[in-house]
């Protein structure tokens, strides 16, 4: 059996897209668990460019299925948009191995105009989210008002779920928002249609995750966002409304806590945030900038900068305990090359107290100050380095620190976007 999970372990945008891409060269299939189009997960191959939102990265390679879990909330327009993107690359055939789970939540229209409504409604403490619907359509998942993928294969009953859903919808868009409602047919209609074009997409895929697990073929969950947007163990109120904790990717996955199972932590080499809430390393100078425009650091769903800072390796460890990490991965190594020193973050100062693990509340995630263990920098670009000992000292000194400080091996160092911009030390398939 070969089961691996690809989780991030800070806020997101850790690089997953193209670590899933490297690895689902050899894989026979490719879950994603959670989440919708909040996500944007970014693969490079030569000259080409794929921005995926919903379709698992994995798509790319001829002979491995892609499935869309149970643990989704999917917006059928965004996925479409998505499908047209290959098909107009002259992957349409891709969409052969495109698989949608029956038990994944739509993302429907009341969800993004909510989401917008919400966050207004904030003010000032708004979390700063995508605007694609995502919190309140799951919700609306947990409320029980939800309407799942499988529900567009039976018009009738859709219609009635729409229809009751609806009238509810429009008395808080009424009543709270003071917001004119939405109409049924409008929706009714945009919806049969979306139906009609993805049926035969629609299936159990917790089945084929399973069955594919049972016979020993090669597995990856795909995990979106990171550890600490995640509901429970992340920086709580300013979260997604899903799991990317690994626990939440097998559920979203639709498989069971099976033994042996590779937790992969996607860690970038130094750290940022998009939206609001707490994040102690965030450098608000020039070392925030210099990472931001080197970086690229503007956000691949919304185009929104990211705050960015130096490695918070407090929120790393935390990540190892609460996902199982066995294995890391850092990524964007090549982006720290010209700083003259390097620092990381060891411990949280918070009054007269020195603390090296994460506080409970947002209160007290606003008091810690960074405490920060300061390496030399390289001067070399490593973007083109292809084996570990070709590293310069610094760079390698570097990783090892994390490894010791984690205690956690790092099986893939990522050095630039391309594919072939990446150093195996570990084989994961
Ligand atoms: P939502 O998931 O759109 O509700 O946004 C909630 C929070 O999670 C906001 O701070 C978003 O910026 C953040 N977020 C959601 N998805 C991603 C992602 O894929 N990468 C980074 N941040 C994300």
């Amino acid at each position: 059996m070969s089961l691996c999970i690809i989780t991030g372990t800070h806020w997101g945008d850790e690089g997953k897209g193209k670590i899933v891409d490297c690895l689902s060269q050899n894989a026979d299939v490719v879950v994603r668990a959670q989440g919708g189009s909040n996500a944007g997960h970014t693969v490079v191959t030569g000259k080409e460019k794929y921005v995926f939102h919903l379709i698992p990265s994995g798509i790319l390679h001829p002979g491995t299925l892609c499935l869309l879990g149970d643990g989704m909330v999917i917006n059928p327009s965004s996925l479409l948009e998505e499908m047209k993107v290959l098909t107009g690359k002259n992957l349409g055939d891709a969409l052969k191995r495109l698989y949608i789970s029956g038990k994944a939540h739509l993302v429907m229209p009341y969800h993004q105009l909510l989401d917008g409504l919400m966050e207004s409604f904030r003010k000032k403490g708004k979390i700063g989210t995508t605007g694609q619907g995502i919190g309140p359509a799951y919700e609306d998942k947990v409320a029980r008002w939800g309407i799942r993928v499988a529900d567009l294969l039976d018009e009738k009953g859709f219609a009635e779920k729409l229809s009751v859903t609806l009238q509810y919808k429009n008395r808080i868009l009424e009543n709270v928002f003071r917001h004119p409602p939405l109409l049924f047919d409008t929706i009714f209609q945009e919806y049969r249609g979306y139906g009609e074009t993805l049926s035969h997409f629609i299936t159990d895929t917790s089945k084929m995750a399973y069955e594919a697990v049972e016979s020993g073929q090669k597995v990856i969950i795909e995990g979106a966002q990171g550890t600490m947007l995640d509901l429970d163990h992340g920086t709580y109120p300013f979260v997604t409304s899903s799991h990317p904790a690994s626990a939440g990717s097998l559920l979203g996955a639709g498989i069971g806590p099976v033994n042996g199972i590779e937790i992969i932590g996607i860690c970038k080499a130094y750290t940022s945030r998009v939206g609001e809430g707490p994040f102690p390393t965030e450098c608000r100078d020039e070392t925030g900038e210099f990472l931001r425009e080197k970086g690229h650091e503007y956000g691949a769903t919304t185009g929104r900068p990211r705050r960015c800072g130096w490695l918070d390796g407090v929120v790393l460890k935390y990540a190892v305990r609460v996902n199982s990490i066995t294995s890391l991965v850092i990524t964007k190594l090549d982006i720290l090359g010209g700083l003259p020193h390097i620092q990381l973050c060891t411990g949280y100062q918070v009054g007269n107290e020195k603390t090296s693990v994460v506080p409970l509340s947002s209160e007290a995630w606003n008091q810690c100050q960074p405490v920060y263990d300061e390496l030399d920098g390289w001067e070399e670009d490593i973007s083109e380095i292809h084996s570990y000992g070709e590293l310069p000292a610094a760079t390698r000194r570097y990783l090892e620190f994390i490894e010791d400080f984690t205690s956690i091996p790092v099986g893939i160092i990522s050095v630039g976007p391309d594919r072939n911009q990446t150093i195996i030390r570990k084989e994961y398939f």
